[in-house]
Formats: structure tokens, C-alpha cells, sequence
């Protein structure tokens, strides 16, 4: 098992923030929600899990519940789902936008479930596992509240495939190699070392689909890149003074000239977890 995570994320321990930015956190998380690369990524998710009427599913790392939601629509009339996160304040925001279908609000840490074993057909576990102490006990307490039989659906974001075009020459890299662990968590290849997670933890049926996501323009890209979005404040930066002015008006000039890009990959991984 690899060590803990020393370096946390934002996401981390969003209770521990000053109330303005894990309002922000929760409407980036909303944002997100609607922007049609994550949504092509969501797809793919929902495809590979194949959620059936019935099923009992447990939403790991919840958010704002709309993911949880979606899953009761499939589940729909019998099943349920339980949206689970290690925030209070974001659980009670997802509290405040139910719909009336069937998911079940929990605070929890992913790492330590307080849940039965094998409770649940399967499990989604989307964009968390960068931001916990240690994955593999996160996909241990997963594999163990699944029944023999059921599906586990990752999704994470593989910080390392991001990469710029349009700006000049090197400058985004020196951008990421200051904002690495900051902005992005320090294991910034979470997406791509899933597939090799649940190969070591015994899983069967796995398949692992690795998605770009492509942003031709800042007001794009700053839904899901951190480092592109003028609105996060400077103090939040770790980067040595004028760097982030420098890098934002390249964004801004290749935003104005249509030559704007960004790619990032973020993989969805399955396994099945054996009798
Ligand atoms: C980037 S957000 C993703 C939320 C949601 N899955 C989505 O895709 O919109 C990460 C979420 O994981 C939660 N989280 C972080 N560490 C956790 C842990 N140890 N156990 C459960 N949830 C955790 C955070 O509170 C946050 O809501």
C-alpha cells in the first residue's frame, strides 16, 4: 500500500476553509456539473457502470449530490442510492437541492466507511480519490461495502495530461510546475494509476477509458482548470509575484485570438468485484 498523502487538496477538508471559498468550491462543483466535457465524461461513466432499476448504489466523495441523483433516476422505483461525502457543509447543500428521488445524505470518510459490507450493487467514486490520504484504502473500504458481483465505477483526473497551446513556449509549464500540489494535488496521475489499483486489488471485468477533455477558450477551460480562472483569488496562487498576471493576460491575448487550447485527460476505470 503506498504512504499517505501528506499534501492535501482543497477538497481535502473543504469544512476546514473559510466559509467564502468552500462557497466557491461548491459552485465550482456545480459549474463543472454542467460543462459538456465532464458531462462526455459522465457518459461514459454511466455506460460502463450500467446502473439497472433495483440496484443499491453508494455515491463515494458525493459533492453536491447531483451525480447521486442521477443514479436514483436509474435505479428508479426500488433502488437507492446513498450520496456519502466527508463535508458537512457540502452534505447539507446537497440536502438543500433534493429532488424527492431515492438518495440517502451521509457525512463519512471514504477511507473508514461506516457502512455493512457488501451493502451495495455497485459504487461511482468521481474526481475524490486525488484528494484522499491513501486511494487504496479509499478502493479497499469501496471493494468492501460491494457485494461479490458488483461494479466499481472510478473516475479521476490524470493532472499530468494537462497541456496548453496558444500560449508562448514553456510558460504553462512553468505555470503547473508552481501551482503542482497546490492547485492540483501532489498525485497528480491519480486517473492513469486506477486501472493498476484494481488490477492489484483483485477486481475482475475491468475496462479503463481514458477521456480528453478539450477547452478551445478560457471562459471554457476555467470551469474545470483552476489555473485559468481569473476569479481565483490571488492569494490562492503560489506562483512568484507578476507570474500569474504574466500567464493570465496569455490566456486572455489566446483567448482574444481564437488560438486558445487546453487538453485533459481524465480516465473512468470499472472492475467487478469477484465472488
Ligand atoms: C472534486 S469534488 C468531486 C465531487 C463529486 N464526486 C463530483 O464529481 O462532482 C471531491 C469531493 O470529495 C469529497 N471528499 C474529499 N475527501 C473525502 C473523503 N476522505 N471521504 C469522502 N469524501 C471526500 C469532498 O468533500 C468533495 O465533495
Amino acid at each position: 500500500m503506498e504512504p499517505a498523502q501528506k499534501e492535501r487538496t482543497p477538497f481535502s477538508d473543504i469544512d476546514g476553509l473559510p466559509a467564502s471559498m468552500s462557497a466557491m468550491l461548491l459552485d465550482a462543483l456545480t459549474e463543472m456539473g454542467r460543462h459538456p466535457e465532464i458531462r462526455r465524461v459522465r457518459r461514459v461513466a454511466f455506460e460502463m457502470l450500467a446502473p439497472a432499476p433495483g440496484q443499491r448504489l453508494l455515491d463515494a466523495g458525493s459533492g453536491s449530490g447531483e451525480v447521486a441523483r442521477r443514479l436514483a433516476r436509474e435505479v428508479a422505483p426500488t433502488g437507492e442510492v446513498v450520496a456519502l461525502d466527508h463535508s458537512a457543509s457540502i452534505t447539507a447543500a446537497a440536502v438543500a437541492r433534493h429532488d424527492g428521488s431515492a438518495v440517502r445524505y451521509l457525512t463519512g470518510d471514504v477511507c473508514a466507511l461506516d457502512l455493512p459490507s457488501d451493502a451495495f450493487d455497485g459504487v461511482w467514486c468521481e474526481r475524490v480519490l486525488q484528494h484522499v490520504e491513501s486511494a487504496d484504502r479509499a478502493i479497499d473500504e469501496l471493494i468492501r461495502v460491494t457485494r461479490p458481483g458488483g461494479r466499481i465505477c472510478l473516475v479521476d483526473t490524470d493532472w499530468s495530461s494537462l497541456a496548453f497551446d496558444g500560449m508562448p513556449s514553456g510558460l504553462g509549464d512553468v505555470v503547473l510546475a508552481h501551482v503542482r500540489g497546490h492547485f492540483t494535488p501532489k498525485q497528480h496521475d491519480m486517473g492513469r494509476t486506477l486501472r493498476r489499483r484494481l488490477v492489484a486489488a483483485g477486481l475482475t471485468d475491468l475496462a479503463a477509458v481514458p477521456v480528453t477533455c478539450v477547452f478551445t477558450s478560457p471562459d471554457s477551460a476555467a470551469v474545470v482548470l483552476p489555473m485559468v480562472n481569473p476569479r481565483v483569488p490571488e492569494e490562492v496562487w503560489a506562483t512568484p509575484p507578476g507570474l500569474r498576471d504574466e500567464w493570465l493576460a496569455c490566456v486572455e491575448a489566446a483567448g482574444a485570438s481564437g488560438t486558445f487550447l487546453a487538453v485533459l485527460t481524465i480516465w473512468v476505470v470499472t472492475g467487478t468485484v469477484p465472488a
